[in-house]
C-alpha cells in the first residue's frame, strides 16, 4: 500500500519571527513511517516542523502551516491506498500575518483574531471511495464518546484515542475503535512498539 501520513505539529505565523503553534513531537507519527516501511509499504511523509530524523525510505514533504499541509495532502491523495492523520494540526491560526515584526507597545493588551483551519483528514476522507482513514482523537477523561464521534464526523475507518500524556512522551497507551464499535487496547508501550502493533492490527490483513 501506499500511506499518506501527517504527523507533527504545525505553525501559525504571526509576524516573521512568531508563531502559534503545540506540544506535537512527531515521534508517534514518525514511528508508524517506519513501522509501515518495515512491514512493505510506502510512506509519503507529510510533516510539520519537529526534531526528529525522518526515515530514509519515506518521501518526505516538510511543511509548516495547516494550510501548507492540506495543499502538500491534496497533492499526493490520488496516488495513496490509506491517509493516517498523526499530526497535531493547530485548530485556528491568526487572522492576519504582518510583515513586519510586531511591535510592543507599552502598557497595552494585544488581542489576537484567529480563524478555524481546515481539516486535513475530513477533507481528504471524505472522498476516499474505497480506500483506509485512520485518524487520532486526544482527550482528556474517558473520551470513547468524542472518539467515535470524529470517527464519524470525518469518515474514518479507524480512530485511535490517547490522552494529553502522550503528547511529546515516549511512552503511551492507546486505545482503538473501528467503525463497527470494535475495540483494541495497545500499551502502555513505547511508541515504535505501539506503532508495530498498531500497523499489524490496521493494516495486518490488507497486503503492501
Ligand atoms: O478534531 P481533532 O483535532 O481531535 O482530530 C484529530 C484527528 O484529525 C487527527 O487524526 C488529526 O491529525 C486530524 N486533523 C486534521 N486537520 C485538522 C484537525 C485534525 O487532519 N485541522
Amino acid at each position: 500500500m501506499r500511506v499518506l501520513l501527517t504527523a507533527g505539529p504545525t505553525r501559525e505565523p504571526l509576524d516573521p519571527v512568531r508563531f502559534l503553534s503545540n506540544r506535537s513531537s512527531g515521534r508517534m507519527g514518525y514511528a508508524l513511517a517506519r513501522a509501515l516501511l518495515a512491514e512493505g509499504h510506502q510512506v509519503v511523509l507529510v510533516t510539520g516542523p519537529t526534531a526528529l530524523r525522518p526515515p530514509a525510505k519515506a518521501k518526505v514533504v516538510p511543511v509548516e502551516t495547516a494550510e501548507d499541509m492540506l495543499a502538500a495532502c491534496r497533492r499526493h491523495w490520488s496516488d495513496c491506498d490509506a491517509v493516517v492523520g498523526v499530526a497535531a494540526v493547530a485548530d485556528y491560526r491568526p487572522a492576519r500575518h504582518s510583515g513586519d515584526k510586531l511591535k510592543r507597545t507599552e502598557g497595552q493588551g494585544l488581542s489576537l483574531e484567529l480563524v478555524p483551519n481546515p481539516d486535513i483528514l475530513a477533507t481528504l476522507a471524505k472522498d476516499k471511495g474505497g480506500r483506509l482513514a485512520v485518524g487520532f482523537a486526544l482527550e482528556s477523561g474517558d473520551g470513547k464518546v468524542e472518539a467515535l464521534r470524529k470517527l464519524r464526523a470525518k469518515n474514518l475507518d479507524f480512530v485511535v484515542l490517547n490522552g494529553p500524556e502522550a503528547q511529546g512522551a515516549e511512552q503511551a497507551s492507546l486505545r482503538v475503535f473501528d467503525a463497527i464499535g470494535k475495540e483494541r487496547h495497545l500499551g502502555p508501550a513505547r511508541k515504535p512498539t505501539l506503532a508495530k502493533q498498531l500497523v499489524r492490527w490496521i493494516f495486518g490483513r490488507i497486503p503492501a
